[in-house]
């Protein structure tokens, strides 16, 4: 039966080629006066994308202070920097210029300047905030969704702890997204992304009862994204994959996927603990888990895995459970083909029986939740799953 749902997506979207240089004209029509242009390492400064950010910015006549550095996997360290240098410069409206990181890393300082107490409280859940700046992102990655998503996730180097906080206050005002920027991405990062495109999908797939509309959408964008990643590898500067690639990794973690049905996101949960403990990349920390927890998980819906096995991959064993397994394994060859990691050592990350027990702890929150809708991940099966990941 159909789920009862709300579906907002509130972020205006420019798409298409010089959509960057569109950001001052456009943050200037919202109101803006004083923006912080967030950017991360070399890649935005090397491409020559910040010069024309800025130069957008003074043809609008708005006054601009930037602050980079974020890393993936963005750290609270610099989101208490971001929010101190917004309250003494005045900002007043945040341009992130970046991917998923950077995103995040503005969602956050958004977050933070309004917000009276520690932001990381925020996170912790023991505050709620009721307001944000504006936040606006110029897109340089398809991969994470956040510049259409709810959600921030951010990395407190103290613990190692990642972290995300999911509220329609963080969604961004406009995504400018220019397909032309993600030209100069190395393999790794588009592969990487486009694993997380499919994985924000597919971890609103496998619950029962969802609803056909619904299921043909999330089906048509799987398809897609696995057909577009191919030609992308082979053709970095083919436009129109590019294109795909990115508006696919909007429309995945933007609601749409999940109207009728629910977020499972128990491998997300997982990948969250990896990255936050061994800094490797979001995307490829998915595939390298994903088929550990498909293989443990499908008996629980084989049907279900078995119809992605048909819809989605093309495979049909004639059994059900066979036709399952086949999907699973053929996501998986997938994976290989565009050089993502399927384990966890080939993450070039050795897990220690310790390690295992601290990722399943801190995934618990102490003991506190069991991740997942399909199947709520108790410690003992996160041990489990990260031990055939291994
Ligand atoms: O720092 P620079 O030099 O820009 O390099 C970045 C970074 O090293 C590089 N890059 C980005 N655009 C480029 C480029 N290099 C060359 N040319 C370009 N055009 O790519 C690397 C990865 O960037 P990052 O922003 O980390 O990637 P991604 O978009 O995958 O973001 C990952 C983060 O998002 C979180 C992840 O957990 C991770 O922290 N997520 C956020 C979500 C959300 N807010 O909705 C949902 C996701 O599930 C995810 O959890
Ligand atoms: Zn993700």
């Amino acid at each position: 039966m159909t789920r009862d749902f709300q579906y907002y997506t509130p972020t205006k979207v420019i798409f298409g080629k010089n959509a960057d240089e569109q950001c001052g004209a456009e943050l200037k029509a919202q109101g803006a006066s004083k923006v912080l242009v967030h950017f991360g390492g070399a890649s935005a400064q090397k491409s020559g994308l910040l010069d024309k950010i800025y130069a957008s910015l003074d043809k609008a006549g708005l006054a601009h202070i930037s602050l980079g550095g974020v890393i993936p996997n963005p750290l609270l360290s610099l989101v208490k920097e971001g929010i101190a240098l917004c309250r003494k410069e005045k900002v007043d409206y945040i341009l992130a210029v970046g991917g998923g990181s950077v995103i995040d890393s503005s969602k956050a300082i958004a977050l933070g300047v309004p917000f009276e107490g520690d932001v990381w409280d925020i996170f912790l859940r023991k505050a709620a905030p009721s307001v944000a700046m504006p936040v606006s992102a110029v897109l340089t990655i398809a991969a994470a969704g956040s510049e259409m998503s709810d959600s921030v996730v951010i990395t407190n180097e103290e613990g190692l702890l990642k972290r995300g906080f999911n509220s329609n206050l963080v969604r961004c005002k406009t995504a400018f997204m220019n397909p032309e920027l993600t030209y100069t991405l190395p393999a790794y990062q588009t592969a990487s992304g486009c694993v997380d495109i499919l994985m924000h999908t597919l971890e609103r797939y496998f619950l029962r009862d969802t609803m056909d509309i619904t299921d043909r959408i999330a089906e048509g964008l799987m398809q897609s994204v696995i057909a577009q990643s191919k030609i992308v590898m082979k053709e970095p500067n083919n436009y129109d994959a590019r294109a795909n690639i990115m508006w696919a990794s909007s429309l995945s973690h933007n609601g749409l996927t999940e109207c009728g049905s629910l977020r499972d996101f128990a491998v997300h949960a997982l990948e969250h603990e990896l990255s936050g403990m061994f800094g490797v990349a979001h995307g490829a920390g998915l595939a390298a888990l994903w088929a550990s927890w498909a293989r443990y998980i499908y008996k629980d819906c084989p049907e279900r895995f078995a119809h992605f096995a048909t819809a989605v991959m093309g495979v049909d064993k004639g059994d059900t459970d066979a036709t399952a397994l086949a999907g699973i394994a053929a996501l998986e060859k997938h994976f290989h083909e565009l050089n993502m990691p399927t384990s966890i050592s080939a993450l070039g990350v050795e897990l220690t029986a310790e390690q295992i027990k601290e990722l399943a702890y801190k995934c618990s929150f102490s003991g506190t939740r069991k991740p997942g809708a399909l199947h709520p991940l108790e410690i003992a099966d996160m041990e489990k799953i990260y031990s055939m990941a291994k």
